[in-house]
């Protein structure tokens, strides 16, 4: 059973009231809040790493790719993924899909194909679309 309770006791934002009432956050598209997890892992790799992945080889920078590549598998796996190099982390939505177009787009999208996109999407998922020649913004 999904409990709501339990879940919003894992953010600490939710803590918090807003004009006297409990805070009710429902802009998860501009800004997602995080739970104590999340946020304890970034205060660690800020004090306790702050080092590049895949590129140094001192001790930092490979338990930075360890825990990195761990994320990559746990991740795939929760999405379904086959390997874990079909995870891609980018720094947020818009980021995610201008990739998508770009590597997906590009390769598949024809002359006469149709990409559907509701008018109540917002700006950063239509804008990347016209990176593809062949779009054209109804
Ligand atoms: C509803 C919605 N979708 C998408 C985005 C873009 O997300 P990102 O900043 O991760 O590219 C925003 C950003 O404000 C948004 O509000």
């Amino acid at each position: 059973m999904f409990d709501v309770e339990k879940i919003r006791e894992e953010f600490p934002i939710l803590h918090r009231e807003v004009y006297g009432k409990p805070l009710v956050y429902l802009d998860s598209g501009a800004t997602a809040q995080k739970p104590l997890a999340v946020i304890e892992m970034v205060d660690y790799l800020q004090r306790g790493l702050n080092a590049n992945i895949h590129r140094g080889v001192h001790y930092l920078s490979e338990e930075a790719t360890t825990l990195y590549e761990a994320a990559r598998e746990r991740i795939g796996a929760f999405i379904g993924a086959a390997e874990k190099e079909e995870v891609v982390f980018t720094a947020g939505a818009t980021a995610s899909l201008n990739t998508v177009a770009h590597a997906w787009g590009e390769k598949f999208v024809r002359a006469g194909d149709n990409i559907l996109v509701s008018e109540m999407e917002h700006h950063s998922k239509k804008r990347h679309l016209s990176i593809l020649k062949y779009f054209q913004y109804h």
